[in-house]
């Protein structure tokens, strides 16, 4: 659990943002623009225990104008992740959401929504020139937590989701994830996922940058 910081009494008055959000990135700089992954790795949960699958991947991650809460200000990137089995045309795993960086506090989120019916926000604090960090959310936290449809809720109970990232020195970047499921007949599952991601593209600067 992330530690509350002390807030400034006026909640309203917003800064002046730099209009640069790939300026403004810090930890996160490296992860905009577009990316693929073929080593993909994936464990997930079937009726006669794990599965093991190979994946792969597109990721790609924009900047967003800045964003500002009253006095807080964020940058972040929009992405979206779609992977698919070798050979496959129909998605393996579909992701949307967005990174986001505090560059006042280190305050990094992650949000993730994906379409069985699930949301979820990681945290953590992470500063600008970190090439390895992670987040974290859990079904009890009150801010970095996960929300799940009925029937998924009943029957895959998703506990927890860890996201490690590590930025490579060549233009690549790897991540290694952790979902933590209390699976209906059959207790506690660790779907773990992992992939190591290679720059096909650049970033394109945020609508506010360009203007
Ligand atoms: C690279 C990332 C991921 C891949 C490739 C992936 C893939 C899969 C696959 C193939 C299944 C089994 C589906 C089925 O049997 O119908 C599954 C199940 C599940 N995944 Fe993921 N997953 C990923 C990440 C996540 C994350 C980050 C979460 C939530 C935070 C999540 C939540 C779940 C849940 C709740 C299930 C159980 C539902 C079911 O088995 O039908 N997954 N995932």
């Amino acid at each position: 659990m992330i530690t509350t910081p002390q807030y400034p009494d006026d909640i309203f008055t917003e800064p002046d943002p730099d209009p640069d959000t790939l300026a403004n990135l810090g930890p996160l700089t490296p992860l905009a623009g577009v990316w693929e992954g073929r080593q993909g790795s994936d464990v997930n949960p079937k009726a006669h225990g794990p599965e093991f699958k190979s994946f792969h991947e597109r990721f790609e991650a924009q900047p967003i104008d800045p964003q500002t809460n009253g006095p807080q200000l964020l940058y972040g990137l929009r992405y979206r992740a779609h992977m698919v089995e070798p050979g496959e045309v129909g998605a393996f795993h579909d992701q949307v959401g967005y990174l986001l960086w505090e560059p006042a506090t280190g305050l990094t989120i992650m949000t993730l929504a994906i379409p069985r019916g699930q949301v979820a926000m990681a945290g953590g604090t992470v500063a600008a020139g970190d090439r390895t960090f992670a987040l974290r959310a859990s079904v009890d936290d009150p801010h970095f937590g996960i929300s799940t449809s009925p029937f998924l809720d009943h029957a895959f109970h998703t506990t927890a989701w860890q996201i490690m990232f590590r930025i490579g020195a060549d233009d690549t970047w790897s991540y290694e994830q952790v979902t933590t499921l209390e699976v209906a007949g059959q207790g506690t599952f660790e779907h773990v996922d992992s992939n190591t991601l290679s720059r096909v593209g650049a970033p394109t600067p945020n609508p506010l940058a360009l203007a």
